[in-house]
């Protein structure tokens, strides 16, 4: 890993954790279903949606197509640091929506893909420090063909802070993970033939909860997709599920934590960068 030379990059992140993710899917109650088991989350429909929730872990399904993200929420726990956000996003050029009905300074932007984006008061998410299965909702990847123009507006227009870069043979992104808090990635881009979602990820505390969970995945008949692994950027280990959609869904432990003055990092398009102990499906 090397220092990346965008300097003009700040290190500062906006401090904004991952609260909760709205995908659409054409089978509701399959997908339902299928978090309720794996993630331990408890399913409610409403109306044509569902509500699967969880400590930490919430998850909302509208029909539609799959492999789609139609919303991310994340939270800050200061209302000066919402409304400092909001501005800066103006500043950049950026439509920013203000939700009427709420008196809590809430806005969403539309990322370029049209998902979108929701930045809201609340607590801090808090890494899981029980014991038994718990995990919290910590980040997400999306798939494009044009990585860097997705990079671009969560750098540039939202504040995200680039982790780590990782690059062909000649020299163009493949992947970048960004930061909204401490924590290595609240989202990772992909470079893919084709736009669309890639996974959802809950953070457990630590291997041995990584185990629990892949023992909980054993019980309910789910097969793990991918690893047992150690992704390079973010050095958590992992394991990833595939839902009834085709996305993948991924137990974490262990991501880096990043202090402010961390210099984002280079690494090579090659699986050994996404598994560093075996297999990794390369997504281009
Ligand atoms: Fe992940």
């Amino acid at each position: 890993m090397t220092a990346h030379p965008l300097q003009e990059i700040p290190y500062v992140t906006i401090n904004a954790t991952l609260d909760r993710l709205v995908l659409s899917t054409p089978q509701g109650p399959a997908m339902a279903d299928f978090y309720a088991r794996a993630f331990a989350l408890a399913a409610q429909p409403d109306g044509p949606h569902w509500l699967c929730e969880g400590p930490q872990r919430h998850l909302h399904l509208r029909p539609g197509a799959k492999n789609r993200l139609l919303e991310s929420h994340f939270r800050l726990d200061d209302p000066a640091a919402l409304g400092a956000l909001q501005q800066r996003i103006r500043a950049t050029g950026t439509e920013v929506h203000v939700d009427l009905d709420r008196a809590d300074g809430a806005f969403w932007v539309a990322d370029p893909d049209g998902r979108r984006v929701f930045f809201s008061i609340g607590p801090q998410m808090q890494a899981a420090a029980q014991p038994g299965l718990q995990a919290r909702l910590q980040h997400y990847a999306l798939r494009s063909p044009a990585p860097m123009t997705l990079a671009q507006f969560y750098i540039h227009a939202l504040g995200f802070v680039p982790s780590d870069w990782v690059r062909d043979a000649q020299g163009s992104v493949t992947a970048v993970f960004l930061r909204t808090d401490a924590l290595h990635h609240a989202l990772a881009i992909f470079r893919a033939p084709t736009e669309g979602f890639d996974h959802l990820s809950c953070e457990t505390h630590d291997w041995n909860a990584l185990r629990d969970w892949a023992d909980h995945m054993a019980r309910e008949g789910i097969l793990l997709d991918w690893g047992v692994g150690r992704h390079g950027p973010g050095n958590d280990t992992f394991f990833m599920v595939k839902d009834p959609d085709g996305n993948w869904a991924e137990i974490s432990a262990e991501l880096e934590h990043c202090g402010p003055e961390r210099p984002a990092g280079e690494w090579p398009h090659a699986p050994q960068t996404l598994n560093r102990w075996g297999h990794a499906p390369m997504r281009s």
